[in-house]
């Protein structure tokens, strides 16, 4: 035999030698959910070891997380139901508890990286990210309440805005509305090709976020649909997207390699609620090895095109690294 593979898989010295990926704790970004109750810390049925965090247990697992070289978080807000509106006003509300912990955290740790959610889904009483009626998502009449979360989140001092409303149009009127208040340095990571996806179950568990009526398949992507994700992708890096999402991860592993070949800003994947619950589920139950099967997924995620991942898992794997 001339060619023998298994030549360079002989020892961990020579696997580690010709290793192609590697997972860095530097490109994760950890979600984290914020109540309005500075003391609470609340379990979330779904995702076993995620929390729904009171701003004083948030600032303690921040500080946690940057001691482990893990420094980008993304801020998803648990809103009471008596808050919220056909439009999302709390969203951009003086007294609004989300804007006054990305201030906290911002002065606390100027270091951390500090992401957003613009939708309306946390903040609307009919449960979807757009603007509702009739039974209809209206994609114009959204725009400018967007604009207003986005502009209320970067005077709070948000690092990158995360719009994942998949509305048409929205980075450029975004690009627009935050230029136009001198906010030139907040960047966009755009939540490009997200699909409408089951495994988003979880997280609308953990902000009962759920729609109230009809799903959100006017808006988010078919989960059958390749190309329609470069289309989505072009217009995209068109309107001054920072930074290009495919959301859920695993599932649509082709898409990340497409975004990567295709486009020049760095490529995000998330690794949604669901993806994290079903490894956590089969490995409470002993039918799979957690510590193994977890960096595979990233690692799976990454080797893929991903430049950056979000993911729940993320403390677990800085934890893991450092020892
Ligand atoms: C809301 C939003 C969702 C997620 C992030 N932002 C849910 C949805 O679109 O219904 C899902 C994240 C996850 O499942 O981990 N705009």
């Amino acid at each position: 035999m001339q060619q023998r593979p298994r030549r360079n898989r002989r020892t961990e010295a020579i696997r580690g030698m010709v290793r192609e990926t590697r997972v860095h704790t530097d490109q994760l970004i950890y979600p984290l959910f914020l109540i309005n109750d500075a003391n609470a810390k609340e379990a979330i049925n779904a995702l076993p070891g995620q929390y729904r965090f009171g701003l004083n247990h948030l600032l303690k697992e921040i500080e946690e997380s940057l001691n482990l070289g893990l420094s980008s978080f993304v801020l998803f807000p648990g809103v009471a139901d008596e808050l919220k509106d056909k439009t999302a006003s709390y969203s951009y509300a003086e007294e609004n508890f989300y804007l006054h912990a990305i201030r906290a955290v911002k002065e606390r740790f100027p270091e951390a990286c500090l992401m957003s959610d613009v939708a309306m889904d946390p903040y609307s009483a009919d449960g979807h990210d757009g603007f509702v009626q009739d039974g209809k998502i209206l994609n114009d009449e959204t725009l400018p309440i967007l604009n207003k979360m986005a502009i209320a989140q970067a005077q709070a001092g948000i690092d990158i805005l995360g719009p994942s409303d998949m509305m048409d149009g929205r980075v450029a009127s975004l690009r627009d509305a935050l230029d136009g208040k001198g906010f030139e340095e907040v960047a966009i990571m755009s939540y490009t090709a997200k699909y409408a996806s089951a495994f988003y179950g979880p997280f609308r568990e953990a902000l009962d976020s759920a729609p109230k009526a009809g799903d959100k398949k006017t808006y988010q992507m078919d989960p059958a649909n390749r190309r329609e994700a470069l289309r989505e992708a072009a217009l995209d890096m068109d309107e001054g997207a920072d930074y290009l999402m495919v959301k859920p991860a695993l599932c649509y592993l082709d898409i990340i390699s497409d975004l990567k070949a295709n486009c020049d800003v760095p490529i995000s994947a998330y690794n949604v609620s669901g993806e994290y619950a079903m490894l956590k589920a089969a490995a409470e139950r002993g039918w799979i090895n957690y510590e193994q099967a977890m960096p595979e997924m990233l690692t799976s995620i990454v080797r893929a095109g991903a430049d950056i991942v979000l993911t729940y898992f993320a403390k677990e794997f800085a934890q893991m690294q450092k020892r």
